[in-house]
């Protein structure tokens, strides 16, 4: 069997990188489901059913678990997936896990009590980061921003443009004085440096390509059961749910190198 790393584009390849960078010997199975993004604007109840399509088909793959490296899904579709989805499915004993719990665990871990958070439109006003901040420490200050321009523009060749358009959105965190910034969305990797130098040296960025493969190497020591079904020859693959040369490209600079990204078979 093998590891499903779900997102609903391309960014999440910054996840399964850094995954693979950490467990290279992991059988892993990206698919991006490129058809339907972006889904930081649409409606909670096709998020949530392009998301189970996706929890299908990585299923049908063979995968024990995914990771869903998309905090849209992660914010919009995951309990239902968890609750709903999963026990009525043919495949009961899988997992799913999200990326919303672990980033702000590590945020705890590393003594923040004012944590900001920039997402994608349903990531914010999903509330999720509040609610799941208020189980784990009721404490801690959050204050989050939509930026619902940042991954059309960086799909769409935008970065010469995105650096006023970034500080907008940087604008509330930074006055709130956030000790760190949480990047909630796949895609805010690719501009850590230009969030960095806006928040300051002083304020942590904190991206889950550097967060969730530690988390995930935890959860597997603590789970033998579901890590021993997983295989170890190192295998990996990439698919996605449409392919286009202008993908192929942005998929191997988001990789940071030569890709075998293979558009899959089955409609969706
Ligand atoms: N992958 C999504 C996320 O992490 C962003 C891209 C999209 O809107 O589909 O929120």
């Amino acid at each position: 069997m093998k590891l499903g790393v779900f997102d609903s584009g391309l960014g999440g390849l910054l996840i399964a990188k850094a995954i693979r960078d950490r467990l290279p010997d992991l059988n892993m199975l990206y698919y991006g489901d490129t058809l339907h993004l972006p889904y930081g604007n649409r409606s909670p109840e096709a998020i949530y059913e392009y998301a189970r399509r996706s929890m299908e088909y990585l299923f049908r793959q063979d995968c024990r678990l995914v990771v869903v490296a998309c905090n849209t899904v992660s914010a919009t579709a995951l309990r239902r997936l968890q609750q709903e989805y999963l026990p009525s499915c043919p495949w009961p004993e899988r997992r799913i896990l999200g990326v919303v719990v672990p980033t702000l665990e590590t945020a705890i871990e590393r003594g923040h009590k004012k944590i900001g958070v920039l997402g994608t439109n349903h990531t914010v006003r999903s509330d999720v980061y509040r609610q799941e901040l208020q189980k784990l420490d009721p404490e801690i200050e959050i204050v989050q921003n939509a930026a619902p321009l940042l991954v059309p523009m960086i799909e769409n060749d935008g970065m010469p443009w995105i650096q006023p358009v970034l500080e907008h959105y940087m604008h509330p965190l930074i006055m709130a004085q956030s000790q760190c910034v949480i990047l909630g969305c796949t895609h805010y990797s690719l501009l850590l440096d230009q969030i960095q130098n806006l928040a300051g040296q002083g304020t942590a960025i904190l991206s889950q390509g550097e967060i969730i493969p530690g988390k995930l190497a935890d959860y597997l020591n603590r789970h033998p059961e579901i890590a021993g079904d997983i295989g170890r020859t190192g295998e990996a693959r990439y698919v996605v749910s449409d392919l286009t040369d202008s993908y192929k490209k942005a998929a191997e600079s988001l990789y940071g190198g030569p890709l075998n990204i293979e558009k899959i078979q089955e409609a969706q």
